[in-house]
């Protein structure tokens, strides 16, 4: 293969967003817009990526995936400009180059790979990438030669109404030759109603020097969308969506209704998971094989083993160990570990709690900042109370030990392997239990040293 390399124009005001956050850096199914466009183009071969950023420069760069390099845009002059930038991050870089807009988050790496295709097998110096979408509006369109070959890029706004009622579509997608491209671009005027320089106009300036130009269709309308206010940002959000939950139902994971299930492209989950209705699996988390998740589940940066089940409940930052059982109504907040076979909830509370093996907490608990070792039983309300106005303190269990009901442990204690609290007892702060021994009441003391 000769040598490829790829531009995504990312400098843009995107003001029909009105948004504060740069456009590009939206986020669709978990990750921001712009690394679409860039995962396409990597996986269509460019072997060097350049993103030409301007408006919010600096969060742009900070999210763009490592290998990409960038390139400044000091203000948004038009398209045509945008590209005239990367010529410096680009040397004397010479081939194809594949440009596309990094608000189009729906561009398939396959669709690329047969306009390069096309591109090459013609010897063209610049071919596009059009579609026929339902509603064209908003769209440059193409216009044709009698002959059917790409005569020119019309804008919307510059467009006679005849040429408005054309429904094929640029979707903003370029193969150019370099180094002619810099050429053309160099003789672009502002000459149309916004002021700006179209990186469309080069199309008809290099069919005037007698170079060949070609359109490339693109069979699926919906990849050519480009992202331009919130409505077009929901049509892409759900189209992507409907992409991911494709390719996990493929992989054998049961969606009972994908309609109502919201999984990042950022997540991974084995097969014969079961996942029901209104669940979110979010950023980095991955869910093990024969699980069963939700309904009304958010599991968000967490990993959950196999054959775990977790009901109505939300986990984040969190780790599950093989079968453990999590809810109905149970909130996991970061840093807490759950050993195999853990059963946690109903209408329970962890904090950086690190819970054994076999650990039961069934009933109406918070464990902030606690280790309990394995087989323990938690009783109904039992609460560490880790804050005291000042600092949060760690709270220890042993292996099989046992809270009675509404046990309030104040921070730090620690209670060893085997003991036991009675019901309502609240134990102070550093009045260690001894392995084995029962403590009661309130203040809690020591009824028994050993049992
Ligand atoms: C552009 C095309 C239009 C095409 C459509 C497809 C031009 C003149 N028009 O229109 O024919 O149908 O895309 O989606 O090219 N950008 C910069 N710097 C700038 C201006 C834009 O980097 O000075 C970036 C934007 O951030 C965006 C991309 O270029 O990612 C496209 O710009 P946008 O203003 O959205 O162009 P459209 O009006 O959609
Ligand atoms: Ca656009």
């Amino acid at each position: 293969m000769p040598s490829c390399a790829a531009v995504v124009l990312a400098a843009g005001a995107g003001t029909r967003m009105r948004s504060a956050l740069p456009k590009v850096l939206h986020p669709l199914a978990g990750r921001p817009m712009l690394e679409y466009p860039l995962a396409a183009l990597k996986k269509a071969g460019a072997s060097r990526l350049v993103a030409v950023v301007g408006h919010g420069a600096e969060a742009v760069k900070r999210a763009l995936p490592a290998g990409v390099d960038w390139a400044p845009q000091e203000k948004p002059r038009g398209t045509g400009h945008a590209l005239a930038c990367a010529r410096a991050a680009l040397g004397s870089f010479r081939g194809t180059l594949l440009v596309a807009g990094g608000d189009g988050p729906l561009l398939r790496a396959a669709t690329l790979k047969a306009l390069l295709r096309a591109h090459r097998a013609r010897r063209h110096a610049a071919t596009v990438l059009a579609a026929v979408p339902d509603d064209p509006s908003g769209y440059g369109r193409v216009l044709r030669d009698p002959r059917g070959g790409l005569a020119a890029i019309v804008e919307e706004r510059e467009a006679s109404p005849a040429q408005r009622a054309l429904r094929e579509v640029n979707a903003g997608v370029y193969c150019f030759e370099s180094p002619l491209i810099w050429k053309a671009l160099s003789a672009l005027k502002p000459d149309n109603s916004k002021g700006e320089y179209y990186l469309t106009d080069v199309l008809a300036w290099l069919k005037a020097q007698g170079h060949s130009c070609g359109v490339q269709a693109c069979p699926d309308p919906q990849e050519a969308l480009g992202v331009n206010n919130r409505v077009e940002l929901a049509r892409a959000e759900a189209i992507l969506r409907g992409r991911v939950n494709r390719r996990w139902m493929e992989a054998g994971v049961t969606l009972v209704d994908p309609s109502s299930t919201y999984i990042d492209d950022t997540v991974f989950i084995g097969a014969d998971t079961v996942v029901r209705p209104f669940t979110f699996l979010e950023g980095n988390t991955r869910v093990g094989p024969r699980c069963q998740i939700g309904p009304f589940t958010e599991v968000r940066d967490s990993v959950v083993g196999p054959e775990c089940r977790v009901l109505r409940s939300v986990v984040e930052g969190s780790r599950l160990a093989a079968g453990a059982r999590v809810g109905p109504w149970s909130r996991l907040r970061p840093g807490t570990v759950v050993g195999r076979d853990a059963h946690l909830g109903n209408f329970c509370e962890f904090k950086n709690a690190r819970l054994g093996p076999g650990v039961k907490a069934n009933h109406l608990s918070y464990l902030g900042d606690a280790t309990v070792g394995g087989g323990s039983n938690i009783g109904a309300g039992t609460i560490t109370a880790n804050y005291d106005g000042k600092a949060k303190h760690p709270t220890r269990l042993g292996r099989s030990s046992f809270t009675g009901s509404g046990t309030v442990l104040v921070a730090p204690v620690n209670m060893g392997n085997r003991a036991r609290t009675g019901a309502g007892a609240v134990v102070l702060a550093g009045r260690d239990l001894p392995d084995g021994s029962l403590a009661v009441g309130v203040p809690a003391r020591i009824l028994k040293k050993r049992s």
